[in-house]
């Protein structure tokens, strides 16, 4: 059976979890024989985005084509999932504007703690100065206001994270009810 493409578009703070969650959501729809495709921030500037800087501009140049790569996928029944900080609330929102299998996963993890978990030692780089316009120290990070799934990494466990984010493909029906007797 052919599945209707989507885009899971994960905003957050560096550190947050986005990827984690984003692999473990591919792990699952994949076991359901779902295609599927990680955009994911670090990749992207090491390929696509590679001679982009983190300027409002150039995170905007970022998120538009990264936007633009996620609804070629989606439109052809691949579940593409983008896992960038997308700062900006103006840049997701025309993302979600142009695109009507768009859901907004919210992962949220405060500074605090995203700065101490520092898995990347690039807090403590945007604390001394290292690093210039950090998002969260120097840089800003507008949360979405009605996202359609919130993950908060440290409150639940990045597999109760995974299974709200299957839950809402399979609410909006995305992909169809898992059970062991079924096959997607
Ligand atoms: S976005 O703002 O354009 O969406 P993106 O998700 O692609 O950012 O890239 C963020 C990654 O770039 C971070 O996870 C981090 O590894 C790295 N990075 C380097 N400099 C910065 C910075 N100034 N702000 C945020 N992330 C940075």
């Amino acid at each position: 059976m052919r599945h209707k493409g989507v885009i899971l578009w994960l905003t957050g703070l560096s550190g947050a979890g986005k990827t984690t969650i984003a692999r473990g959501i591919e792990c699952k729809l994949k076991e359901r024989d779902c295609l599927v495709e990680i955009l994911d921030g670090d990749e992207i500037r090491s390929h696509l985005s590679k001679e982009l800087g983190f300027t409002k501009e150039d995170r905007n140049t970022n998120i538009r084509r990264i936007g633009f790569v996620a609804n070629l996928l989606s439109r052809n029944g691949i579940v593409a999932i983008v896992a960038a900080i997308s700062p900006y609330r103006a840049i997701r929102d025309e993302i979600r504007m142009m695109n009507e299998n768009f859901i907004e996963v919210y992962v949220d993890a405060p500074l605090e703690v995203c700065e101490v978990r520092d898995i990347k030692g690039l807090y403590a780089k945007a604390r001394s100065g290292e690093i210039k316009n950090f998002t969260g120290i120097a840089d800003p990070y507008e949360p979405p206001i009605n996202p359609e799934v919130i993950c908060r990494t440290t409150k639940e466990s990045i597999e109760e994270c995974i299974n709200k984010v299957i839950a809402e493909l399979e609410r909006l029906e995305y992909i169809p009810i898992w059970n062991q007797m079924n096959q997607c």
